[in-house]
């Protein structure tokens, strides 16, 4: 383990180190980028080798702009991390100079925005509802209900498409259309398996097909909604078998732009060609010229902006993060492995070796969030900075992660603290039993913190400690405590058992914490809102439990700084340097 400095220099080197990605291609062909640079998320015109930064104030998310767009357009949440968003743009050659869109909307949760270059569409919730927004000349109006939660993802003329849960049943997500002119809202259920990320491409629409296992592209005709496969010229996308993808869009020139993944690598195909690239992930391309640019990154590998030439395969790095010299050393390389799991079922993990740990050596299980997201072979600062502290990070994708087939995914539904905690366990267990780990801790934000106080309070004796990042105690509470789109996804997450609820609630088990939490919590969360933990903590407290909390002020869920960075992952890192100094001193 590494001393209390050293501890607070890397970690403050480690937020330092610049990440970059490209976002679309402006007017005259710069690049809009977007990058963790000058301490915070920024946005950046990208010409000549130079950049010019385009936002004064803070930027929480932005839209994609059309190809040679002039004007970007940025989502500000306006409540110190309370996710209440404004829309405001921002034109190419007036950098600095932000406008609001509509001076008629009032601040709403946004979790979708598409931009068309004339007007702008969003998803957005309140307290009590959730809506499809469209904004153009300065004022807004609501066009349609959305009757679950969905995000907005494309939007061209008169259409609007996005994709998410709208009829109950089997839990797949559905793909929908918004006619904006008719105020129409029509809904495709995919023939088999989930729908995602759809794109407006000329009057049809194109959208991923995840079935159990596979994933493959589609094309909807927007006023029948009748779906057929999508056939491209190229053989190259078929024979890569994609799980899920990461990216569709339309190239300047009406290219199908496709990044495919499977077992947590991405590829990228034009018009169905591979384009050789980088290994690890790619979450974006754009094509300029007779070059693409794409979004690059790994575990070992901060996001970066990469050049690639698609004849040659050769490929530039435009725009980088310093890393610091000793990064090398600190991370021992990466590993996958399929872990059995209680039931039969392979749970796809991700290593990070920590170059600072024997073997067998301390070991976190970290557990991201969502719960539909996943770990993959791409950079993140909380475990690279858990492997520079001297621990090898262990990475489950349990069942209701993406990336292994809408089956996976939706095994979760209906089960939360159920199987996908006995996953999370078979990969500690497994850690231990293949001599990686010799004690076990266990770390996780968001769904990843309420599947850590899930762990110690159902696998008591399993780990030395653990860490809940942005934790949820107790669903019950969360449920009163959410707005519109966050009840229909607790709603969906339960699958209607509403009577599971409490029992799933860690809140409902702290009698059985037996060893030395941390948390941390940012105080202004609306997602995982700090009231339950709070009173999670006072039973903690009154059961004479040991443990600790970092309340972390001026911030929500996400982290958009270098400062959340530290007041999140700091308090965790000198927890878990006591812990094991402690265990070290005892054995
Ligand atoms: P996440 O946060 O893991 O960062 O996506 C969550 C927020 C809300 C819920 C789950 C996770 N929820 O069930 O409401």
């Amino acid at each position: 383990m590494v001393s209390y400095d050293r501890i607070v220099r890397e970690l403050l080197e480690l937020v330092q180190i610049e990440l970059y990605g490209v976002g679309g291609v402006l007017h005259g062909g710069a690049l809009l980028v977007s990058a963790f640079r000058e301490g915070a998320l920024n946005l950046y015109v990208y010409r000549d080798g130079g950049l010019e930064r385009l936002n004064k104030g803070r930027v929480s998310f932005y839209a994609e702009p059309p190809y040679g767009s002039r004007r970007v357009v940025i989502a500000r949440d306006v409540a110190e991390g309370r996710e209440q968003h404004v829309l405001l743009g921002i034109r190419v050659d007036k950098p600095g100079e932000e406008e609001p869109l509509a001076g008629d909307m009032r601040p709403m949760r946004v979790f979708g925005l598409a931009d068309d270059g004339r007007r702008v569409v969003v998803s957005a919730s309140t307290e009590r509802e959730i809506g499809v927004y469209a904004i153009e000349e300065g004022s807004s109006w609501k066009v349609v209900d959305l009757p679950g939660f969905a995000a907005v993802t494309h939007a061209r003329g008169d259409i609007a498409v996005g994709f998410g849960a709208l009829r109950g049943s089997d839990g797949s997500f559905q793909v929908f259309v918004v006619d904006i002119g008719r105020g129409e809202l029509r809904i495709h259920d995919p023939p088999s398996g989930s729908g995602y990320m759809p794109v407006v491409a000329g009057d049809k629409v194109l959208y991923v097909l995840e079935g159990p296992l596979e994933a493959r592209l589609m094309q909807l005709d927007p006023e029948t909604m009748e779906a057929e496969p999508l056939e491209l010229p190229g053989r190259d996308l078929e024979e890569f078998r994609p799980v899920a993808f990461n990216y569709l869009r339309i190239g300047p020139n009406g290219e199908v732009i496709a990044i495919a993944r499977r077992n947590g690598r991405s590829a990228i195909f034009i018009d169905g060609h591979r384009i050789p690239a980088p290994e690890g992930m790619h979450s974006n391309a754009y094509i300029l010229g007779d070059r693409v640019v794409a979004t690059h990154t790994s575990l070992t590998t901060p996001h970066r902006v990469v050049e690639i030439d698609p004849e040659t395969g050769e490929y530039r790095v435009l725009l980088e993060g310093r890393k610091p010299e000793w990064l090398g050393e600190a991370l021992g390389g990466t590993g996958f492995e399929w872990v059995e799991s209680f039931d039969g079922e392979r749970v796809p993990t991700f290593i990070l070796y920590s170059g600072r740990a024997p073997k067998p050596g301390p070991t976190v299980v970290l557990i991201h969030g969502g719960p539909f997201s996943e770990d993959a072979d791409s950079w993140d600062v909380i475990a690279a900075s858990l492997a520079s502290l001297g621990l090898h990070v262990v990475m489950p994708n349990y069942r209701g992660s993406t990336g292994y087939g809408d089956e996976w995914r939706r095994k979760i539904l209906g089960d939360p603290c159920g199987a996908e905690l006995e996953d999370v366990t078979a990969a500690a267990e497994w850690a231990r039993r293949s001599g990686l780990a010799s004690r076990l801790y266990v770390m996780g934000y968001s769904y990843g913190g309420y599947l850590t106080l899930c762990s110690l309070v159902k696998k008591p004796g399993l780990y030395r400690a653990g860490v809940a990042g942005a934790s949820v105690a107790d669903w019950e509470e969360m449920y009163q405590l959410s707005d519109a789109v966050f009840r229909s996804f607790i709603e969906y997450l339960f699958a209607g058992r509403k009577e599971l609820m409490r029992d799933r609630s860690p809140a409902a088990h702290v009698e059985n914490l037996r060893e030395p939490l941390c948390i941390v919590h940012p105080q202004n969360d609306s997602r995982t809102p700090l009231k339950p933990v709070l009173h999670f903590m006072e039973k903690a407290s009154e059961l004479g439990k040991r443990f600790e909390a970092h309340i972390a002020p001026d911030m929500g869920h996400t982290i958009n700084t270098n400062e959340d960075a530290i007041k999140i992952l700091l308090p965790a890192l000198l927890f878990l340097a006591r812990q094991e100094a402690e265990a070290q001193d005892k054995s």
